[in-house]
């Protein structure tokens, strides 16, 4: 249950015990922090997911701790008929099922796009058939491409450079479209570059920030696309739970509609990274090495959370170094423990 001096609850701690919820995507990276935060506030979660990307490992001990409030789905979100059972009498859906992957969705577009723009449409549906009262769609900082204002504000077009940053794209429309059209009341976050524990350090479609560690861990370079000056607003795992779950407790009169940034709104460049990272591992020795920049990367990215603040009382409630600090001293006792 919530504890008492986790005061950044305040907000939402009520609005979630007792309350049905399902979460899409719940065995993902995020997706596993939002179940375990969910069930921490008392609410009975249904999570559905395929495992094509989530680890199931991430939500067995839930299920052994919350065998009464923790439902599992093993479906694909493209399945209308196990979508309407997960779905069933929750109140709040929580989207983050995609294929999450800049790099694999430039190697199956239609995949990429099934997943992420069909699948949403078969979520909203699932969502306005079984009668929930609130959408919140992952959204991503990568609609906003290569224009290169910064910092990034939700005033401006979005420029996907990638089907992913494209499909993206599409699922914010289904969801906004779907408030309009039906009276659903979706809400579209777009997320800044996401790090924490339990997200995959292994394998070519690894995030930065687990891909360094991993490897300073284990004595060698960290492997830098580009020259390392590219700059992103790397964003701990607990304050995008903390906006989701204040999204999805907010009032439908006044944040139905909106995408709205969650980031950190702090700019650090790849190769600052590689060296907090490298002090943080305790190996300064292992410098950098470069290969040659990636397809559809995106140069710069910091998010303006104006809008946040003002729709959602979102303030961020983990620093950035604090953090990968965290996210070190996970991934060093996951090593240990294997
Ligand atoms: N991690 C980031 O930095 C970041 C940044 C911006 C947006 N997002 C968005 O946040 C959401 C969660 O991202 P994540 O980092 O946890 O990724 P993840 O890959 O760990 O989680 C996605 C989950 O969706 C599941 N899934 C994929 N296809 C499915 C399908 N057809 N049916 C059912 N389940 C399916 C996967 O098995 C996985 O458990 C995604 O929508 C992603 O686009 C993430």
């Amino acid at each position: 249950m919530a504890r008492s001096s986790d005061s950044y609850r305040s907000p939402y701690a009520a609005a979630y015990a007792g309350r049905r919820v399902a979460i899409t995507g719940g065995a993902g990276f995020i997706g596993s922090h939002l179940t375990s935060e969910l069930l921490d506030l008392g609410a009975q979660v249904s999570v559905i997911d395929d495992l094509s990307a989530g680890d199931g490992q991430h939500l067995w001990y839930l299920i052994d701790t919350y065998p009464d409030r923790l439902r599992f789905h093993f479906a694909s979100i493209l399945e209308p008929r196990a979508l309407k059972e997960a779905l069933q009498d929750c109140q709040v859906v929580f989207h983050l099922a995609a294929m999450n992957s800049v790099q694999r969705s430039v190697e199956e577009p239609e995949r990429c796009f099934a997943v992420n723009a069909t699948g949403t449409v078969r979520v909203a549906n699932a969502a306005r058939d079984t009668g929930a009262t609130r959408l919140v769609y992952a959204g991503s900082s990568s609609v906003y491409g290569d224009d290169p204002a910064l910092p990034k504000s939700e005033s401006m077009l979005p420029r996907p450079l990638s089907p992913y940053a494209a499909s993206k794209y599409a699922g914010e429309t289904v969801v906004r479209s779907w408030w309009h059209s039906y009276g659903l009341s979706g809400v579209c976050l777009r997320f800044f570059n996401v790090f924490g524990p339990r997200q995959p350090a292994d394998g070519a479609y690894a995030s930065v920030v687990p891909a360094f560690i991993r490897r300073l861990s284990v004595g060698q370079r960290p492997s830098i696309y580009g020259d390392g000056s590219q700059s992103r607003d790397f964003t701990p795992v607990a304050n995008v739970v903390h906006a989701v779950l204040l999204a999805g407790a907010a009032d439908p009169a006044t944040v139905s509609g909106q995408s709205i940034n969650i980031g950190c709104a702090e700019r650090t460049t790849i190769l600052q990274l590689a060296s907090t990272l490298a002090r943080l591992v305790g190996r300064q020795d292992l410098k950098p090495q470069f290969q040659e920049p990636r397809a559809a990367e995106v140069p710069h990215s910091v998010a303006s959370i104006d809008l946040a603040r003002r729709l959602l009382g979102y303030e961020p409630i983990k620093p950035v170094e604090d953090g990968l600090a965290e996210t070190v001293a996970w991934m060093s006792r996951a090593a240990a423990a294997v």
